[in-house]
């Protein structure tokens, strides 16, 4: 193995969040709230088949174990199932995950599966399908249950479920959230809204800590579970009474950052090394030939070292991303 990938603050890098496309076809009012409109240059296509498989290569052969590919909506582009395949075909990586929007998911996670996905995050911000809605901009409640459903009938032994913390909108939804996961394998993850570039007053109105599910759970008995090296950065809580699973994650909270095991390649090829506050260094001039990895490697070792020791959301600065599916979450 080259040399594993390490930053000044000894922090290794396990995991690579891949984003595939920025196109999405949901209008979240945290991310897209007038539904996604292309941005940069024209003629710039995504990231296409052999380049992932030069990037993904790179990073398998420098520690990476995991890999999460992202969007924008990932399954919305027609090779996702490829995509998903040469992910799973690289060398050293044992886990392949998605994070979807869960609206093809009913049709399609069977073939997502026999391409060889391991794990599945499906956005789930209200179990009220009017407030779904109403969140998403979409009328899809119904079809995404059914594609959670369907993932666990064909044996994934776990879904995880992202839910955007937001005030007056899902913040006191905990006893119906829990109420659902009771007996189902769900890893229902609380999300702390982030500010984006883009957000005017959202944020304002709508941002709440997770500090007081936190409070929650501690107080009706659920214990904190120990985290494993290419685990993401959830907080993940489990009870006796429950075979669901909570997680908190909580950006804002002091040390967020000292756990950060992930670095993020975007669908145009930059590598981000941080969601927040970096342009993102080029990568896609060598990813035209198996030969480059050597350099490629080197290129990114050396930009591994301007990695900050934090974000700087508590100074309310979000950086230049202007909203998540930009960057794929
Ligand atoms: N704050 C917190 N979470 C966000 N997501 C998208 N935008 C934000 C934001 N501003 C979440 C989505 C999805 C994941 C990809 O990122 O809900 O679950
Ligand atoms: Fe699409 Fe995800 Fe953004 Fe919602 S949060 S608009 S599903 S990319």
């Amino acid at each position: 193995m080259a040399k594993q990938f390490e930053d000044k603050f000894h922090r290794k890098f396990y995991y690579l969040r891949l984003s595939i496309t920025d196109v999405c076809n949901f209008k979240c009012t945290y991310c897209l709230p007038d539904g996604y409109k292309p941005a940069g240059q024209k003629n710039s296509s995504f990231i296409s088949l052999p380049e992932i498989r030069r990037v993904v290569k790179a990073f398998a052969d420098c520690g990476t174990t995991k890999v999460r590919i992202t969007g924008g909506e990932p399954s919305l582009r027609k090779d996702f199932s490829a995509v998903i395949e040469t992910v799973a075909n690289t060398a050293g990586i044992t886990k392949v995950a998605t994070t979807t929007n869960g609206y093809r998911m009913a049709k399609q996670v069977d073939a997502w599966q026999a391409a060889g996905l391991t794990h599945i995050n499906v956005s789930v911000d209200s179990l009220d399908p009017r407030l779904f809605h109403q969140i998403t901009g979409e009328n899809k409640f119904h079809q995404v249950m059914a594609g959670i459903d369907r993932a666990l009938e064909i044996g994934y032994s776990q879904v995880k479920v992202n839910v955007v913390l937001m005030k007056d909108l899902n913040h006191q939804s905990l006893p119906t959230f829990l109420n659902w996961i009771k007996d189902k394998p769900i890893q229902l993850r609380f999300i702390e809204l982030m500010q984006t570039g883009e957000m005017d007053t959202l944020f304002e109105r709508h941002h709440v800590s997770g500090v007081a599910i936190r409070n929650q759970l501690i107080a009706n008995g659920w214990l904190l579970k120990v985290r494993a090296a290419n685990d993401g950065p959830a907080q993940v809580f489990v009870h006796p009474d429950y075979q669901g699973e909570i997680g908190l994650i909580m950006p804002y909270e002091k040390g967020f950052c000292e756990t950060c095991n992930r670095l993020r390649v975007s669908a145009k090829g930059k590598l981000h090394l941080c969601l927040f506050g970096d342009r993102g260094v080029e990568l896609r001039d060598l990813l035209n030939d198996d030969a480059q990895e050597p350099e490629l490697i080197a290129r990114i070792q050396s930009q591994l070292q301007t990695k900050a020791v934090s974000h700087f959301l508590h100074d309310g600065d979000s950086g230049i991303t202007p909203h998540l599916a930009s960057i794929g979450g």
